[in-house]
């Protein structure tokens, strides 16, 4: 990963990078004043080439100017918009791009720098990443970026805070785009024990296919009985000495998603990899918690399963008995993930009796459909509480939509045979899902949060911080959440 160090002064200026913003609405863009301006004419020269440059100043907007034989060599011009923590995320990202060919640049930054340190760090960490299995395509050049700021030692918090979100967010992105030869439950498992093993006060369980049928957790058996690979239950609990607040998160870890039996036409299943991205997400948010030593309780349960079609694949019909005793009835195979999630909630309510539940999951297509590619969709019955979540969400820079836990489609999940139907086809898919984990959800019906994270689980092309394939959705916002918790 790129290396961001803080600086008082430029110390191997080969290339500076100004920061610009819009003037007026129509104006050439203008000068942002930095912490420590650059040594010679730099800046002089930089308010010289503003107005025949062309530049609006929006955010990501890099221009290059060459100073042959100058100190600096190469004089960048980045636009920062209106120069908040979101348009700083937009530049840093835009400025990875753009010196993909660089091994090393200097930044200058503005005096209040403490947001624009944050979005800059992120925006370059996340807009660099590069998923590869192979060194097939090679890495970016890009090795260090020399940030200059008047108080070094003072803004090395907000760095190292900003740091690990992006560490975590790229450990999401990662574990979601491993591909699902390599990537089952058991790996999945395996791959949490290594991130979290010496870190104190964080201690995990794993749970295996023998254990789960003895404690009766039969939605994640049922889903993860087609596969050779068996399920798992991964809990991963971050438990700082004094916390006063204990939250738990639930993670869809559905490893590959056939749809099963009920199986997925091609178009539907080419993904399906990324079905475990909620737990990737809850997983690294809990491995963020305990590096930044947040002093709150976080709990992680990820079930993990990879949903197959063979002989021993549960069936369209049959009764699945949760953990705690609720039955349902299931008629889509491919409706796996609030099984494995509705045993996980149901755990955690009866034996963790936590203050808060937070599930996210790659549940439904019909999020998409609602809400477009970018939103996730957001459901809870405690305002204050999905009013700070979102609140969360948004300042993170990532987005959600808050969307209704409408009682007309309880009917819906009306069986003649179970407690519950788990797949009615009569249309607002994601908000039927949501109501059918609610049933789940016990004594913390109204302290419970659920976020259908299916479409900005995954992006189709570059875009701000984000690039082509997994987003690592949900890490920046559940840790910003949970900072605030304690
Ligand atoms: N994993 C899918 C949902 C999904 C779809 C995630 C597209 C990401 C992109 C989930 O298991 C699923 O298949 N849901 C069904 C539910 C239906 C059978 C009730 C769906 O959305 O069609
Ligand atoms: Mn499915
Ligand atoms: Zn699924």
């Amino acid at each position: 990963m790129l290396a961001i160090r803080l600086v008082s002064g430029p110390a191997r200026p080969d290339t500076l990078v100004l920061p610009i913003r819009p003037e007026g609405p129509d104006g050439p863009a203008t000068l942002v004043p930095t912490a420590a301006p650059p040594g010679d004419d730099v800046r002089t020269e930089a308010v010289a080439l503003l107005p025949a440059a062309r530049l609006t100043g929006a955010a990501g907007e890099v221009r290059e100017h060459l100073r042959p034989g100058g100190t600096p060599a190469r004089l960048w011009l980045l636009g920062v918009g209106a120069g908040d923590e979101h348009d700083w995320r937009i530049a840093g990202a835009a400025l990875a791009r753009a010196a993909k060919d660089e091994t090393h640049i200097t930044i200058a930054l503005p005096d209040e720098a403490a947001d624009a340190l944050r979005g800059l760090a992120e925006g370059l960490l996340l807009g660099s990443y590069r998923y590869r299995l192979t060194e097939a395509g090679g890495t970016p050049a890009l090795a260090e970026v020399d940030v200059v700021v008047g108080d070094p030692e003072a803004l090395a918090p907000t760095l190292e805070s900003a740091r690990t979100t992006a560490e975590m967010t790229r450990l999401a992105r990662d574990l979601t785009n491993t591909p699902s030869s390599t990537k089952n439950p058991e790996w999945f498992a395996a791959q949490v024990a290594s991130a979290a093993s010496g870190r104190a006060g964080l201690h995990l369980r794993v749970r295996g296919p023998e254990e789960l049928a003895a404690e009766g957790f039969g939605g994640i058996l049922a889903v993860g009985g087609g596969s050779a690979s068996g399920p798992r239950l991964v809990e991963l609990d971050w438990r700082p000495a004094g916390a006063r607040t204990h939250v738990v998160l639930v993670g869809k870890g559905v490893t590959f998603d056939t749809g099963g039996i009920s199986i997925k036409p091609v178009p539907a299943m080419k993904l399906m990899r990324k079905d475990m991205a909620g737990a990737a997400a809850v997983v690294t948010a809990t491995l963020g918690a305990a590096a930044l030593g947040l002093p709150v309780r976080v709990t992680t349960l990820a079930p993990l399963a990879e949903n197959m079609v063979s002989g021993s694949a549960f069936r369209p019909g049959d009764i699945v008995r949760h953990y705690g005793g609720l039955t349902s009835e299931t008629t889509n195979s491919d409706a796996e993930g609030r099984l494995v999630l509705a045993d996980a909630m149901a755990y955690a309510v009866r034996e963790l009796k936590p203050d808060l539940l937070v599930d996210l999951a790659t549940l439904t297509g019909a999020n998409a459909v609602a809400l477009g590619k970018r939103h996730g969709a957001l459901y809870s019955e405690n305002d204050d509480l999905a009013a700070d979540l979102l609140a969360a969400i948004t300042a993170a820079g990532e987005r959600a939509w808050r969307m209704p836990l409408a009682d007309d489609y309880v009917e819906y999940l009306g069986s003649e045979i179970a407690d519950l139907h788990s797949s009615p086809d009569r249309g607002a898919g994601s908000v039927v899902a949501a109501l059918f984990l609610r049933e789940f959800t016990g004594d913390l019906r109204d302290r419970w949060v659920h976020v259908d994270m299916s479409a900005p689980s995954w992006s189709d092309d570059v875009h701000g911080e984000l690039v082509k394939g997994a987003t690592g959705w949900g890490v920046r916002g559940l840790l910003r959440w949970l900072a605030t918790l304690g």
